[in-house]
């Protein structure tokens, strides 16, 4: 609270589960920006507390209020998915506390509450790019393979829009369920409609058992080309994916391969603290959220409430591992570099590869 030493920050995140590799990144790349700018900020102790909500929405909710009601936090952050970040709104605008949304990625999130500020990303702000991408690079026909729930129906829109605003043919949109999804049957319709390209969202976790069934059915050899959003390249699991995912292109706004100094850094410092990872899109987000969080309570020199602090979040402009970003006074969301990636092989591992960027992409969900 605004009269104690302490700044409380209430960190919601799947710690286990199908999402546990979110929470891992999220909590360990918060832990290491604390380490690396001091646990005391205008003259404010910061204390962490991590929370576990399984990424089930009725855990969400009820952890929220926990840490708002009793621990009496300053500020809610994480939210692995996005029913997730959706069950904490209507609390973070009941109490006026800011919630930083390090993860989730549907479009309206950030439209659920004037206390949300995200510092992830949203599915049209990377879709597009691969809609604007794949017309031009040999790809008239594709199949769109999505988790069934808010940011696979957005990567589908968009993506799909897009990719006919530029002449291509969408031959069919297949949606699998979010738990535990057995891809075998749509590929199989994918086989069969025989598209240039198979463009899929999953959410973090999931690409791995895309790839891998999408190899063992031999879809590659069949003349179609996997194109994804960055998700299904996750840097968590790349490195586990085989050479079969050597030449994958997607679009994203994080690869642990960018290279600028402060990624570097940024990595080097990552797997120094956390040895047997890799940082992804996930861990940036967190990062980068909790930089929000500690300017604005510098910027408030530790005095004021929720509204204060959520007005001094609004139009940050800093450097990211990611490159330049901006949190959108108007919106409250990310403006960001969007890069297009090829999975390539460097020093014996998998990356995705930058090889070029559109700049300063706001999210198309929100543009009227
Ligand atoms: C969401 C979750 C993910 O793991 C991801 O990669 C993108 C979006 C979400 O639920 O919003």
């Amino acid at each position: 609270s605004a009269q104690s030493n302490t700044f409380k920050i209430g960190l919601i995140l799947p710690m286990t589960g199908q999402q546990a590799s979110t929470g891992r990144q999220i909590e360990a790349a918060a832990r290491l920006y604390m380490a690396q700018n001091g646990d005391t900020v205008a003259g404010k102790k910061i204390e962490l507390i991590v929370k576990d909500d399984v990424a089930t929405p009725d855990v969400t909710k009820r952890l929220a209020q926990e840490l708002i009601v009793n621990d009496k936090v300053n500020v809610i952050a994480g939210f692995g998915v996005t029913p997730a970040a959706l069950a904490a709104a209507p609390l973070a605008t009941q109490s006026k506390t800011p919630q930083v949304v390090m993860a989730a990625a549907t479009s309206s999130i950030t439209e659920a509450s004037p206390y949300i500020v995200r510092s992830s990303f949203t599915l049209p702000q990377v879709s597009v790019v691969m809609g604007d991408w794949a017309p031009k690079n040999g790809v008239k026909t594709v199949v769109t393979l999505v988790a069934d729930y808010g940011p696979g129906n957005d990567a589908e829109k968009f993506f799909s829009e897009r990719f006919q605003l530029n002449g291509g043919k969408v031959i069919e949109k297949l949606r699998v369920p979010l738990r535990n999804p057995d891809f075998a049957p749509f590929l199989q319709k994918v086989r069969d409609a025989k598209p240039d390209a198979l463009f899929v969202f999953v959410p973090s976790g999931a690409g791995a058992a895309v790839m891998k069934q999408f190899l063992e059915r031999g879809m590659d050899k069949a003349g179609i080309k996997l194109i994804a959003t960055g998700d299904v390249t996750d840097d968590d699991q790349l490195n586990d994916m085989g050479d079969g995912a050597l030449g994958v292109v997607t679009s994203h706004h994080y690869s642990a391969a960018h290279p600028s100094a402060m990624n570097k850094k940024f990595v080097e410092a990552f797997q120094k603290a956390n040895p047997k990872m890799r940082p992804n899109f996930m861990a940036v987000g967190g990062y980068d959220g909790m930089r929000v969080i500690y300017e604005a309570l510098k910027t408030t020199k530790g005095q004021g409430g929720g509204e204060a602090l959520l007005a001094a979040m609004k139009g940050q402009v800093f450097e990211s591992p990611r490159g330049q970003v901006l949190i959108d006074a108007q919106t409250r969301d990310i403006v960001q570099d969007v890069y297009l990636r090829k999975v390539e092989k460097k020093d014996g591992q998998l990356y995705n590869v930058e090889f070029d960027v559109i700049k300063g992409v706001k999210d198309p969900g929100k543009a009227k």
